[in-house]
Parts: C-alpha cells; sequence; structure tokens
C-alpha cells in the first residue's frame, strides 16, 4: 500500500538494505520452490514410509517377507515364492552377522501397491537394542507395532513404543500368528489400551479363536474374507469373499460369536478415528498370520488408505520445509564394510522434500562443501540396485560417504539444516584400550570414525586419558561391533573393560567437579558435541545423589523424548 512508499524516507539505509536482502532471499526461495518439477507433489502424496516395531520372534522378518511376497505376486501373477527365497531379502552384511544369524544394519525395501510407493525401513532383529534401532523411527512416518497373538506386548515393543509415542507417531497394530493357539483378541485390546494407553480402533476381526482362524470380517462393510492356506504358505493366501448370509451359514458358531464381538466393539466406540490415529493417541488394529500370508493384503490397503504420506519437514529453525522445496535431505544411518570387494562407508538419507536425481551435486550443510552423487543406491540385504530418481519419503544410499555422519543434512540451493538426530541415553560403558600398543595411532583413528558413524558414543576425561576411551552404548551389542570392526577394518583390536555403570545424566561445567567428586558417579566429555554426562551406577544411587545435592544440575537425557527406566 501506499504507506510503504511514503516510509520509505523514514527508513535508514541499512534496514533498507537488509530489507532488500530478504526480499531476494525470498524470490530466491519462491524460484527455487517454483522451478521444481510439477510431479513432487504427487509423489510425496503416494509415498508411506514406515517400520516394524516388535519383540525378537514375534514374526517381522515373516511379515516383511510376506509383504513383499505380495506385493511382488501381484505385479507378477503366479510368482512362486519358496522359503528358500523369503530369506534373500534379510540383512547380512557383516560376517558376524551371519555367524549369528542376526541382523544389525538397516536398510530400506520398496514395495509398490495400490499405486502408492511403500518404503519399509528395517530395524534389528535381535534382542539387544542400538541406537540404529532408535535412528530408523526418526525416518518414517508411521510405524506397524507387530504383536504375537500368543504374547501380547513383549519387553522390546515397549520400548520402541516409547520412541515413537515421545514422537507422536501413528501406529497400526497387526495381531500376528493368529493360526497359532493365543489369547482372546478383546483380552489383546484391553492389554494395549491399559499398559501403553493407545486406544484400539480394530478394522478388522477374526472369525475362529487363534489357532482356528477361518477369516476376517471387514468392519467397514461386515463383508467376510475366508482365507485359504496354500501349501506351505509360500504363495499368497487365497481369499474367497462372501456376505454375512453366506458367511454365517459357512462358518456357523465362530461367526456367531465373532458377530456378537464385533457388535460389541460398536457399542464401546471402538471406531477409527483419523485424527487421533495421526496423533498417535488410537491406533487401527489388524489380525493377521504372516506364516500362512492371512491378513497382509489388508494390512497394505490400511497402509495406502490411512497411513500418513510424507509431510513439510521442519528445520533446525522450526519452520517446516515443504516438501515440495528444492531437494533435501537427512542422513539417518551409516553403514560401513557393506560390500567386502571394496571398503566403502554409505550413508542413508532420508529424502525430505524435493526430487533427487542420480548425478545431482548437493550441498553438505555441516561443511558447506559440495557432495556428489554419482553412485547412489537403494539397498535391502544384500541386494543393492542404482537408483536414479527418489521423492520424499524415500531413502537412498550414498557411497564413499565419509565426509558424513547421522544426522546430518543435504540440500540443494538455498541453505537449510534438519535439527540433530537425538542421540539416546547409553545404558552400557565399557573402556576401551588398544591390544597392541604399537598400534595406537589405527586405535585412535577407528574410535573417532565410529564415533562419527555413531556405532557408539565415545566419551573422554582428563583422569582416564587418551589411550582408554570409555564406550557408550544403548545396547551391549553395539560393543560387538565395534571389537569386530577395530580387528578386521583398523587391524586395532581392542580390549574391553566393562563399567559398572548403567545411566548418564547431562551436567554442566559448574556442577562437573562436585558430581565428579560423588562416590559411584564420574563425569566424562561426549567427544561428539562436548556434552558432560554424569555416568551413575543405577537408578537407586542416582535418587540418593539428587537427595543430598538438591543443587547439581543431573538432566536426564533425552532419549529422543525418551528416558528409559533404570
Ligand atoms: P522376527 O523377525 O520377529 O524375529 O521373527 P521371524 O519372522 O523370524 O519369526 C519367528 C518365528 O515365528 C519363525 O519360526 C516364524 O516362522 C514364526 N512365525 C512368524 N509368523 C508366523 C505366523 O503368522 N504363524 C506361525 N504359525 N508362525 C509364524 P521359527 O520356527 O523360529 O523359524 P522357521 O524355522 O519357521 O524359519
Amino acid at each position: 500500500m501506499g504507506g510503504g512508499v511514503g516510509g520509505q524516507h523514514a527508513e535508514s539505509e541499512k534496514a533498507a538494505r537488509t530489507r532488500a536482502r530478504e526480499q531476494a532471499s525470498v524470490s530466491v526461495t519462491a524460484d527455487n520452490v517454483a522451478q521444481q518439477p510439477p510431479e513432487i507433489a504427487a509423489e510425496a502424496g503416494r509415498r508411506r514410509t514406515f517400520a516394524v516395531i516388535s519383540h525378537p520372534d514375534a514374526g517381522k522378518s515373516t511379515l516383511t517377507e510376506a509383504l513383499a511376497l505380495h506385493a511382488a505376486a501381484i505385479s507378477s501373477a503366479g510368482a512362486v515364492h519358496g522359503k528358500g527365497d523369503r530369506r534373500g531379502v534379510t540383512s547380512d552384511w557383516l560376517e558376524m552377522e551371519q555367524a549369528r544369524g542376526i541382523s544389525i544394519t538397516s536398510a530400506a525395501l520398496r514395495i509398490d501397491y495400490g499405486g502408492c510407493v511403500l518404503n519399509l525401513l528395517d530395524t534389528p532383529g535381535h534382542a539387544d537394542f542400538s541406537e540404529d534401532t532408535y535412528r530408523v523411527l526418526s525416518a518414517v512416518d508411521c510405524a506397524i507395532m507387530l504383536l504375537d497373538s500368543a504374547k501380547g506386548l513383549e519387553p522390546q515393543t515397549l520400548k520402541l513404543f516409547d520412541v515413537c509415542r515421545a514422537r507422536r507417531m501413528p501406529v497400526i497394530t497387526f495381531v500376528n500368528k493368529w493360526d497359532r493357539p493365543g489369547r482372546e483378541p478383546l483380552e489383546l485390546l484391553d492389554e494395549v489400551e491399559q499398559r501403553i494407553g493407545l486406544r484400539p480402533t480394530p478394522m478388522n476381526w477374526p472369525v475362529g479363536i487363534a489357532g482356528d482362524f477361518r477369516g476376517l470380517i471387514d468392519r467397514a462393510d461386515g463383508s467376510y474374507t475366508k482365507m485359504h492356506r496354500t501349501p506351505g504358505g509360500a504363495t499368497r493366501a487365497i481369499e474367497e469373499r462372501m456376505d454375512p448370509a453366506q458367511a454365517a451359514e459357512v462358518e456357523q458358531e465362530a461367526w456367531v460369536q465373532a458377530q456378537e464381538e464385533v457388535e460389541l466393539l460398536g457399542e464401546i466406540g471402538a471406531h477409527f478415528d483419523e485424527e487421533s490415529f495421526l496423533a498417535g493417541v488410537s491406533s487401527p488394529v489388524l489380525f493377521g498370520a504372516a506364516l500362512p500370508n492371512f491378513g497382509v493384503s489388508q494390512l497394505l490397503d490400511v497402509l495406502v488408505g490411512l497411513a500418513p504420506a510424507p509431510k513439510d519437514q521442519p528445520d533446525a529453525a522450526g519452520v517446516g520445509r515443504p516438501v515440495t522445496a528444492a531437494f533435501s535431505g537427512q542422513v539417518f544411518k551409516m553403514q560401513a564394510n557393506m560390500d567386502k570387494a571394496h571398503r566403502d562407508r554409505m550413508a542413508f538419507v532420508r529424502v525430505n522434500s524435493g526430487r533427487f536425481e542420480r548425478g545431482m551435486v548437493l550441498t553438505h550443510a555441516a561443511t558447506g562443501r559440495p557432495f556428489a552423487t554419482k553412485y547412489t543406491q537403494a539397498v535391502f540385504g544384500s541386494e543393492r540396485s542404482t537408483i536414479d530418481t527418489a521423492y520424499p519419503g524415500d531413502v537412498i544410499a550414498l557411497v564413499n560417504a565419509a565426509a558424513l555422519s547421522v544426522g546430518d543434512t543435504l540440500y540443494v540451493g538455498p541453505k537449510v539444516e534438519f535439527p540433530p538426530i537425538p542421540s539416546f541415553a547409553p545404558e552400557h560403558f565399557a573402556v576401551a584400550r588398544a591390544k597392541d600398543v604399537g598400534r595406537y595411532k589405527q586405535f585412535q583413528r577407528g574410535i573417532a570414525q565410529l564415533d562419527s558413524e555413531g556405532v557408539v558414543q565415545v566419551l573422554a576425561s582428563d583422569v582416564r586419558g587418551e589411550q582408554a576411551p570409555v564406550l557408550a552404548a544403548v545396547g551391549p551389542l553395539q560393543f560387538d561391533v565395534v571389537k569386530h570392526r577395530m580387528e578386521h577394518e583398523f587391524r586395532a583390536p581392542i580390549e574391553l573393560a566393562h563399567l559398572d555403570y548403567s545411566l548418564a545424566r547431562r551436567t554442566d561445567a559448574a556442577s562437573a567437579p562436585a558430581a565428579h567428586a560423588l562416590s559411584g558417579a564420574e563425569v566424562l566429555t561426549r567427544r561428539s558435541d562436548g556434552e558432560l554426562l554424569v555416568l551413575v551406577h543405577n537408578k537407586w544411587r542416582l535418587r540418593v545423589i539428587e537427595r543430598d545435592n538438591p543443587n547439581l544440575v543431573l538432566e536426564p537425557l533425552l532419549a529422543g523424548g525418551v528416558e528409559t527406566d533404570n
């Protein structure tokens, strides 16, 4: 308006310059958004990026295979995958993993289904925790909580669910192994509601008790899908759709009982509600059995229909970066040594905005340096394929990524930086020493490298000295990875002496000397960010310390918003 022109006389030169700069930068940003390929919004809208959280043995690998099989079976009708094939997508990079038959690494499996691209990020399946598991959850928009119908909520599921809750992440619940004897469905739902406060809203309901799984009632329209096994569960289950009258005739008693339970669900108002689902307050529940592929297409349909597409990600200043803006992404995982033929280091990047094209030169926000992307891959397990284009929600693997660290932002155009991925509260601590003092240089290099990759957190103090850093981990398996890599990759075998601490608190420079003088506690500096951490034996000792020293700064470490109870 005219006021702006009149006001210019009063505006100082400096203010005018600042305003011009701001306008210029706004127009650069606007240009940048305007120049983006028009399909980005649509491509982002059809992405569903999720992870499965579960306790070991609940059936995560089986479900992953079933989802892939299902989607593949649809695109290449008649494809038969034996169990041998099913093992094909499990992660098996490190020799140690192969020896133990466990999966330590994480990658993404892409499934094309129902016009959507489903990106399933793999989380480690073993009993020990590692920070990787948590970091993967920072790169997804939704989680599937997989429960064993006989066991209900188990410890690892609870821990992972806490991370989802802290991030207010939408959670879909899949009750697995319904083909085996298990618990009452209503009892399982009750457990979910009572123990974790997540309101279950069943999307379907099983006909036949656990162990006598006949099929599923779709609560939306009351229709019935009878499931028929295929030999060995190697292909998709055969699904026979029936209307309620037919179903009543075929299933008899089991149908009557299931109907009564469905009516009860209606009476207690257990209906799907989008708002509370997206806020992580209620959870759509599905029943099934991954092994014979029962209920898998229903789960895929819910992912496509209800799971959220990638949203605008807040940058470090809290401003949402539109998914349609120029390319940006964040490293959520580093992986070394995936290919024995050449020692490479790979960065897994979740695309947050824009279109990624192989060959693009990105800017590394932490250093301002260019990062060439000639070699970019989609990786799952031992399979790799070159990736040419990616959209928000997709995961790309950048090779030769020695300069990158977990949490780093890469972008094109005007600078953007996403907030760091929180480092999680360590619960296991050990002092590392080089077995061969003659290889101290390699020892130092290896420890620094593993620290920057986020394999463990490295803590140090003047008292302990450079030769004896303290390694801090969320799960003890991280120590095994460090030992293995120090020996085989850096040729600097180490000894680890476990420390009798089980929790850490953040302190400040003023409180550090007093905290260090406490018995049963020690102050160390975290190398990656310079934070001062107080290590304490256990929560009882901490309580005494807090009671006796009310003025000491002892802040809980945010494990992605989660404080573990130890
Ligand atoms: P995880 O990745 O969560 O650790 O579990 P995984 O898929 O390996 O499954 C653990 C066990 O549970 C496997 O049996 C698997 O076959 C079985 N399982 C998974 N889903 C179902 C299901 O829906 N129904 C039934 N009946 N079993 C299921 P295993 O004996 O340990 O291994 P395997 O010999 O079958 O390979």
